[in-house]
């Protein structure tokens, strides 16, 4: 029999190297994030969600004719399988978490694709593409259902964020807020190895199909302390209730050791780049829906305190999720559908360090330190106490 390994164990996996990737990169000291060699600020400026969708899976910023042929395609694939429409109908309502609805439809997507098994790296790109043209869809179904509407067709004149909106929505969006969905999806594209990404890989690892790894990794996005975050902020700030209110709001967190959704990183150290950006885009949406401003100010309120109070000693600022639910908020978006939101973008980074790990696949399976007996008598049913 062989003994308990005794081995340092770096909680939640904490520093430790999974594997070498060339996809992003998480400078989590000084607050920067480099997909395939571009910073972040480049790409939410000058990018859009395909051309940078393009550039995680395939390495490189496309010319003319292959951002034509990529965004093509993405458009072929919007439509959905009415059978998902069926499946969605019955299962999604109000009180179903849209996250769920979400994995149950990327399911029957993998259910009736009858290529679904076939896991060359061809085929898995191909179902990639597909993914990222189809969460959307879905997404934005999702949110139509939940609200009691007819789902919208897709439109094959409008860029990939102007058409979720729109099919979200019912409405197309004028430009400005269709670069702002843009930035949006650009920024949640891709984060290193974050614990849906690990999941998706860890599942891809076993060899199953596309499909079925993207499940594992819409599964693990949608906890609070990964994409789930966004959500619980704008409960948060909803609760606190006001400017006014963050100060004791915050006092009473602290006292119960609760943490405050939005702050905090396993990696950045930094005020995290992403919420550099949302933040002033928060304040900027203002100006058009007015009714928002109560919740923007008090999210700024709690972003000074925390820093205040948090960044020195603990290292603790804004993260992604804190200011990126106050979009779509602005944008009249159900606070539910905030982490599908998330899903609809890191779709391409799932998708591309899946694809990049395939071809030197191995199984990922570490250990655990086992501390339980090991030879323990076996009793007898009619003996145990
Ligand atoms: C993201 C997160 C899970 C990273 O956690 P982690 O690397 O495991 O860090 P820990 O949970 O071990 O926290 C380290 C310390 O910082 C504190 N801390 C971390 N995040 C905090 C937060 N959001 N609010 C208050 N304190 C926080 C912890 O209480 C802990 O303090 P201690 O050393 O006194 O016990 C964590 O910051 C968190 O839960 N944030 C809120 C959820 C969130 O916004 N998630 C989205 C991330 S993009």
């Amino acid at each position: 029999m062989e003994w308990p390994i005794s081995a340092s164990i770096n909680k939640g996996l904490e520093g430790a190297i999974a594997c070498e990737s060339k996809v992003g990169y998480v400078d989590g000291v000084n607050g920067h994030l480099v997909y395939r060699g571009y910073d972040c600020f480049q790409l939410s400026d000058f990018s859009t969600f395909e051309e940078t969708s393009y550039l995680l899976l395939y390495g490189k910023l496309p010319n003319n004719q292959e951002l034509n042929d990529f965004k093509a395609k993405l458009i072929s694939y919007r439509e959905l399988p009415y059978e998902v429409f069926d499946a969605l109908r019955l299962t999604t309502n109000i009180n179903t978490h849209p996250m769920i609805s979400l994995y149950m439809a990327v399911g029957m997507l993998g259910a009736i694709d009858e290529k679904t098994e076939d896991i060359s790296v061809a085929n898995q790109e191909e179902i990639a593409i597909k993914l990222i043209a189809q969460i959307s869809s879905l997404v934005a179904v999702i949110a139509r259902i939940r609200a009691g509407k007819k789902p919208v067709k897709p439109d094959s004149s409008l860029s990939h964020a102007a058409n979720f909106l729109y099919m979200m929505t019912g409405k197309k969006p004028d430009a400005v807020t269709e670069k702002i969905m843009d930035i949006a999806l650009i920024l949640h594209a891709d984060h290193g190895m974050n614990a849906s990404t690990f999941t998706g890989m860890v599942a891809n690892s076993t060899l199953t199909d596309m499909y079925s790894s993207i499940v594992a990794a819409i599964t693990s996005l949608k906890g609070s302390l990964h994409g789930g975050a966004n959500e619980k902020v704008l409960y948060d700030l909803e609760e606190i209730g006001g400017p006014e209110n963050a100060e004791e709001w915050f006092k009473k967190v602290r006292e119960t050791k609760r943490k405050v959704m939005g702050f905090g990183h396993r990696v950045y150290k930094a005020y995290d780049p992403r919420a550099r950006v949302f933040g002033p885009l928060v304040r900027f949406m203002v100006e058009k829906r007015p009714e928002i401003k109560p919740l923007v100010d008090t999210a700024t309120k709690l972003d000074s305190i925390i820093v205040r109070e948090l960044a020195k000693e603990k290292k603790i600022f804004p993260n992604v999720d804190f200011y990126s639910g106050l979009i779509y908020k602005a944008m009249g978006i159900e606070t539910a559908m905030f982490t599908p939101i998330f899903a609809a973008s890191r779709i391409s980074g799932w998708t591309a360090r899946i694809l990049e790990y395939l071809p030197k696949n191995r199984l990922f399976r570490p250990r655990a330190v086992y501390t339980g007996d090991i030879k323990l008598e076996y009793i007898p049913l009619d003996k145990r106490v």
